[in-house]
């Protein structure tokens, strides 16, 4: 199946090349006039619910757009996986089907390697460190590494710190073996999974509810806000608040559709992305924060609090993902994210 898509993927890329080639050559014929009457639509899908940090952040983005080009730009958002699942709306993207997206870093795998620095297990201890190494030069090249393959990177948006959900109390890295966990589509992940004895399985968000509850898988990891919308609480009876990764998203779009927008539009709607990123990312911790406390009122699910001791543990056991992946992400750009 895999396999088969994986092909799909390449042929419709390789059309796109030619596509992406006929659409600059028409680009260009636009005249200035006609450009100024057109109106444009930006189909914004994405997997997570609307009131997390991703769905207001993207909430905003169309509000700020809308109110600067009024009648000439329309945003559609599309929030819980309505249209599409993450895989087929980065498929989607590059085949200019659809003109944003705000996907997991994580789930860039197939794409680029340069990502994998944000899925090392505690490299990063919490938000303003990522805003940190996404706001340096390092960071900010990161925009532009998947532009040749169809995705011009505008901004990252955060959502939060990962902890892990479970069965059982999930203390010590021992108490994690042979439970069956759902990852992002991230090998980095599938690394860090097999590093404390699980058995990873890599899975669309929208699939996550009914394999919790239906016993296909044990476990998973996420954030506050993706466990309380998701409701992943009332199928996992613990929350361990380990903190032990990132998630955040490249808010990507299509370069040709890009290119070929008016210069007042598209710079106005770069703005608009800056602006909503700045609101969004100041406020995604209180949001997880708050989604902690529903997760707690519910009474569904316990939360373990771990001591220092046994996220020592943790930390030790998956170590070893940093060097399995040190080549590809590079030393220098790791050493640069660890040191801040
Ligand atoms: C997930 O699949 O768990 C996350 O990527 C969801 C999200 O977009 O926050």
């Amino acid at each position: 199946m895999r396999d088969l898509r994986d092909f799909h993927t390449a042929m419709r890329l390789g059309v796109l090349v030619m596509f992406v080639g006929l659409l600059s050559a028409c680009g260009n014929t636009t005249d200035e006039g006609q450009a100024a009457t057109e109106t444009y639509l930006i189909k914004f899908p994405h997997v997570t619910a609307p009131g997390t940090p991703k769905g207001r952040t993207a909430q905003r983005f169309k509000e700020l757009t809308e109110a600067r080009f009024p009648g000439r730009v329309a945003v559609e958002i599309y929030p819980s996986s309505q249209l599409m699942n993450d895989d087929d709306s980065l498929e989607a993207l590059a085949f200019g089907e659809i003109q944003m997206i705000a996907v997991s870093l994580s789930k860039f795998d197939r794409l680029t390697q340069a990502f994998q620095i944000f899925d090392l297990p505690f490299l990063f201890p919490d938000l303003v460190t990522v805003e940190e190494f996404q706001a340096s030069p390092a960071g900010q090249d990161l925009l532009n590494v998947i532009t040749d393959k169809g995705f011009q990177g505008l901004a990252f948006w955060h959502n939060g710190m990962k902890q892990f959900s479970g069965p059982n109390p999930l203390r010590m890295p021992e108490d994690a073996r042979g439970l069956k966990f759902r990852i992002m589509e991230s090998d980095v992940l599938q690394a860090q999974v097999q590093a404390i004895g699980g058995n990873p399985q890599k899975m669309a968000l929208g699939e996550v509810y009914q394999a919790l509850q239906t016993g296909a898988i044990d476990a998973q990891e996420n954030t506050w806000s993706n466990i309380y919308s998701s409701k992943f609480y009332e199928v996992q009876p613990y929350v361990m608040e380990t903190n032990h990764g990132y998630i955040g998203y490249l808010v990507a779009v299509n370069p040709t559709f890009w290119q070929s927008l008016p210069d007042d539009i598209r710079s106005g709607v770069q703005e608009a992305v800056a602006e909503a990123t700045a609101w969004g990312n100041a406020q995604a911790e209180a949001i997880n924060q708050q989604a902690r406390g529903h997760v707690e009122e519910s009474g569904r699910s316990e939360i373990i609090e771990l001591t220092d001791d046994e996220l020592t543990s943790w930390r030790t056991a998956m170590a070893p993902v940093w060097e399995q992946f040190e080549a590809n992400i590079g030393a220098e750009r790791i050493e640069a994210a660890s040191s801040l």
